[in-house]
């Protein structure tokens, strides 16, 4: 049985950024100036992307994040709003918008500046608990904008679906990952914070111990291989990969993570849930941003009906 009652709305807690970015054709050596094709400012960031997401697919999201009240704060909710997603909560506070540059190259790979900035804009205020008692789907990607784990373990004890997207970075941020893991009903990782979450590199074994330590449904990301998941039921599903031409691979697993989502709030089987994201995270992969329209999307949108 899938743990998570159907519905068709997500909460999401997470980041958002507005990315820069330009195409190389190779990545630049110290010391060389080198002209690149500017290909614009994209609203991205964790949160922003599962959201967007969830969204495009025609589920209403609802993201809790925080933008500054600067020119890239504006553009960020621009199309966020473009998108769909209900942006009444993200907190626009004074300062600046978190912002990265990103150099990709020909076969898709990138390096990425982070901009850090002083006055960088924080989060004031969170009325989470009222929000998120009405819905029963609420997704974290941990960071500035997450709820506490304490809370989040008592929005699992109540009933509500609750999911976290967990990356390499946070961990070496020092995330508490027991805490994370009893709290959330369904795990997303790669393999790399899976290997660090449990000191294995086998990935069954991964998958096991990760279940082990309280989740329903933990779903591992291998990038071009596909992903792969198991279920406290006893299933155990690997989706291999989707043959694409990656041009840019940000926020993919940030989109496979929505896309899941999504399927499962419209009813889906694990097995349908896992083939779609596997799916629409590939092509993600094939357009700057993480930039899905809703062309792209329409096949899906149809199979999922969630705005009938
Ligand atoms: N090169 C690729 N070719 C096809 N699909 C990809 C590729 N890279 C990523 N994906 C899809 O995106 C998902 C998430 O990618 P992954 O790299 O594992 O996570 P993240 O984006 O969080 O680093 C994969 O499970 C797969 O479905
Ligand atoms: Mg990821």
């Amino acid at each position: 049985m899938i743990p998570v009652t159907p519905s068709k709305t997500l909460t999401v807690f997470g980041g958002i950024s507005l990315d820069t970015m330009v195409r190389a054709v190779r990545l630049p050596q110290p010391d060389e100036k080198l002209w690149v094709d500017s290909l614009g400012d994209f609203c991205g960031g964790m949160g922003a992307n599962a959201a967007v997401c969830f969204s495009m697919l025609g589920g209403k999201s609802i993201l809790f994040g925080a933008v500054g009240t600067d020119q890239a704060g504006r553009q960020c909710i621009a199309q966020l709003e473009e998108a769909g997603v209900d942006t009444s909560n993200v907190c626009r506070d004074n300062g600046s918008t978190f912002r990265t540059f990103a150099i990709l190259g020909p076969d898709g790979e990138k390096a990425m500046l982070l901009l850090s900035a002083a006055d960088m804009a924080g989060l004031t205020h969170f009325p989470y608990l009222d929000l998120v008692a009405s819905h029963d789907l609420v997704h974290v990607a941990p960071g500035r904008a997450s709820p506490p784990v304490s809370m989040l373990q008592g929005w699992r004890e109540r009933g509500i679906g609750t999911s976290a997207d967990i990356e390499p970075a946070m961990l070496d941020r020092g995330l508490e990952v027991a805490g994370w893991l009893s709290a959330c009903s369904i795990v997303f990782c790669g393999r790399a914070a899976a290997g660090r979450m449990t000191g294995l590199e086998n990935l069954d074994g991964c998958l096991t111990a990760l279940l082990e330590r309280g989740p329903d449904i933990v779903v591992i990301t291998k990038g071009r291989d596909g992903a792969s998941l198991a279920c406290k039921d006893g299933q155990r599903l690997h989706e291999p990969g989707v043959n694409a031409f990656v041009v840019d691979s940000t926020g993919a697993g940030d989109a496979f993570a929505g896309a899941f989502l999504a399927a499962l709030a419209a009813g889906r089987s694990l097995d349908a849930c896992l083939q779609l994201s596997n799916k629409i995270a590939a092509l993600t992969t094939t357009v700057y941003g993480s930039r899905l329209t809703s062309h792209h999307l329409a096949p899906f949108i149809a199979d999922l009906a969630m705005s009938q």
